[in-house]
């Protein structure tokens, strides 16, 4: 026996009930928002509201998928200190790092490109003069890196600061091994030529921290958390953009798959082996085997000035 459809119930007269109600919750949440105190944030708030339920939609979201994910971001702020921010750690892999440095640094021609900044940057490093080596004891072949910092008419920036940063041979930074560390990292200023020269150690690949909820990520994605070798550059001057940036060790391994993105083709730099016992750029003796990088840093103008 048919029995006789029930025409009170909406979703059996509508076909598209279903659709319908989705997006009316998606307007309901935007119109929410629509007396918000600023206009960006009415029109950050929208965007949000509709590319995330759009993304709920699009892969029919679970309970238990939704369940998950609240409690992935609970362990995700949970294992944050004062020294490990995991959310930033979640943006860079998940490329919204490289994606929010490309936005705000836009390519300009002939300027150096930016990439991202990485937790490891300490304020108030030490100052080196020079030619220095900023190592200070740390396990690596000694590298000597060297170039000029320029504007983007080719003239020099005198005084230009440099700040450096790296990973040693082992491939932790100083202050992995204890927060009060400060090795293989320091600023100095570049000559009235704009030239800068500084001694360190060739930087080794590294796996970025994959002991908490982004390594856990990664793991199940059957993604490496390598970083290729590289020494970090934030290059100051008044009159010019804040540049933040690595320079990459040519033909080394993981290039081709950094775990966030960060790597652009016109950063990676020849790094050259030379034999112990040859003489130094700065005519020192050299008892190891050391390395070479020659990297020119070209500053664009200040955009906001
Ligand atoms: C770094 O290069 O220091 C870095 C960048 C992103 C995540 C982890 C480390
Ligand atoms: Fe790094």
């Amino acid at each position: 026996m048919t029995s006789t459809p029930d025409l009170t119930n909406p979703i059996r007269r509508d076909p598209d009930y279903q659709t319908r109600l989705e997006a009316a919750v998606t307007d309901q949440v935007i119109a929410s928002f629509g007396h918000a105190r600023t206009d960006r944030l009415r029109t950050v708030m929208a965007s949000l509201v509709s590319h995330l339920h759009a993304f709920a939609r699009e892969i029919r979201l679970t309970e238990d998928e939704w369940d998950l994910a609240i409690r992935y971001l609970t362990d995700t702020g949970q294992i944050c200190t004062d020294t490990r921010q995991e959310f930033i750690l979640l943006s860079d892999v998940l490329g919204l790092s490289m994606l929010t440095v490309g936005i705000n640094s836009p390519a300009i021609p002939g300027a150096t490109e930016s990439t991202v900044f990485g937790p490891f940057f300490v304020e108030n490093s030490p100052e080196f003069a020079l030619g220095e080596s900023i190592a200070d004891g740390v396990s690596g072949l000694p590298c000597y890196v060297s170039g000029r910092v320029l504007g983007a008419s080719g003239g020099p920036v005198p005084g230009a600061r440099l700040e450096i940063w790296e990973a040693d041979a082992d491939g932790f930074y100083d202050v992995q091994y204890d927060e009060t560390k400060r090795q293989a990292r320091g600023h100095l200023f570049a000559d009235d030529q704009g030239a800068y020269r500084f001694w360190s150690v060739l930087p080794a690949p590294y796996p970025i921290p994959a002991d908490g909820p982004v390594g856990r990520l990664l793991d199940a994605a059957r993604r490496s958390p390598m970083r290729p070798a590289h020494i970090h550059f934030m290059v100051t001057a008044p009159g010019y953009g804040r540049l933040i940036t690595h320079i990459f060790v040519g033909g080394g391994p993981h290039l081709s798959d950094d775990a966030v993105f960060a790597v652009k083709q016109s950063l990676i730099t020849d790094f050259v082996r030379h034999p112990a016992g040859s003489v130094g750029p700065d005519g020192s003796h050299r008892d190891t085997d050391w390395y070479q990088a020659e990297f020119d840093i070209v500053l664009a103008p200040d955009q906001r000035s």
